[in-house]
């Protein structure tokens, strides 16, 4: 069976954009067609500046909003990187793989770097070697698919990179993973600026929907929404960013097809009064699952701990065997 392994960063509240670009597709998707893991990457949320407290609270959250999204730790292990050692030892074994050049060349450090020393911090080390710490989140699991965004892309090519390199190197250890770009229910934009997506580090903005968020804060997103100059509903990402990003929100809520859904609105305001309340339905359901999770935190727990311990067997003979392979004498 195929093996599917993903993972989220506990750095902001997940968003509408997580939920229709990402998670929902591991829940009626992923879980169901493949052995898959689902990883949340805390190790990675201390790339940058950070407060203890709230990393151990996103962490948490994040787990949970999974759970309450329809991941069946029965069908798919849920687990927190920090939990299973394995990802950290073979980080290093990578780390010796890795060149230094090519670590430079990512986009990603390229643009974190750069924000950090604009903000006057000094730019940490796991920056620059995060995107070996992830290739070891994929190749400690043999995984042949690795579910991301665009801009993850880049990262997992140079996971593929280094498991060619190290089984050129020192024998076949490693399953060489490719990045599948799901076909998305929708790339969901940021609602006041719809030519940049709703990530989720950024937290107050208007512009973002959160996963948790109250029915009347949902509408009042929505309704505030940027639209474009004109008045006729038409799906066009280039020239009507805004009201393109309505169209793909409201059909990926409801199940239909953007494109035919213009025909039927003469208004802007419509439109938005349907998004938002197809939005408001779609949460209603994962919100509530989220409030039971939460009167029972120890569930949680529960989950989280038989999630690690599988993940750990699973990585446990790869990290052992690159041990070996690349001349570490067995303990
Ligand atoms: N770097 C990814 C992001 O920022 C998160 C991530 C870490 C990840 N490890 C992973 C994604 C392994 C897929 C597989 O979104």
């Amino acid at each position: 069976m195929t093996r599917v392994l993903s993972g989220i960063k506990p750095t902001g509240h997940l968003t509408l954009g997580n939920y229709l670009g990402a998670l929902r597709r591991w829940v009626e998707v992923d879980q169901h067609r493949s052995e898959a893991l689902f990883c949340i990457v805390d190790l990675h949320a201390l790339t940058v500046d950070h407060d203890p407290a709230r990393v151990r609270r996103l962490t948490r959250r994040a787990a949970t909003l999974l759970l309450a999204a329809g991941l069946d730790p029965e069908r798919c292990t849920v687990f927190v990187q920090s939990h299973v050692d394995e990802h950290t030892r073979l980080s290093y074994l990578l780390e010796c793989v890795a060149t230094d050049g090519e670590m430079r060349r990512m986009i990603q450090y390229k643009e974190k770097a750069a924000r950090e020393r604009q903000r006057g911090r000094s730019v940490r080390l796991s920056l620059l070697t995060y995107p070996v710490l992830m290739a070891a989140d994929i190749l400690a699991y043999g995984a042949d698919e690795v579910p991301v965004g665009d801009d993850q892309t880049q990262h997992v090519e140079l996971a593929r990179d280094l498991a060619v390199r190290f089984n050129q190197r020192y024998g076949h250890t490693f399953v060489v993973p490719r990045a599948t770009r799901p076909k998305v229910a929708a790339r969901v934009m940021n609602l006041q600026e719809p030519t940049s997506k709703m990530g989720k580090s950024d937290d107050s903005g208007p512009g973002i929907v959160h996963l948790l968020d109250e029915p009347e804060t949902v509408r009042k997103k929505i309704m505030r929404a940027v639209t474009d100059s004109g008045r006729d509903v038409v799906h066009d990402r280039e020239k009507r960013p805004g009201i393109t990003n309505l169209l793909e929100i409201l059909a990926a809520c409801t199940g239909g097809d953007p494109k035919e859904l213009c025909g039927a609105y003469a208004s802007y305001g419509a439109l938005k009064k349907d998004t938002a309340e197809a939005v408001v339905e779609v949460l209603k359901p994962l919100q509530a699952r989220h409030r039971e999770l939460c009167a029972d935190p120890s569930y949680v727990d529960a989950v989280l701990r038989a999630g690690a311990e599988r993940a750990r067997r699973t990585a446990r003979p790869t990290v052992d065997a690159a041990y070996r392979a690349i001349g570490l004498l067995p303990a």
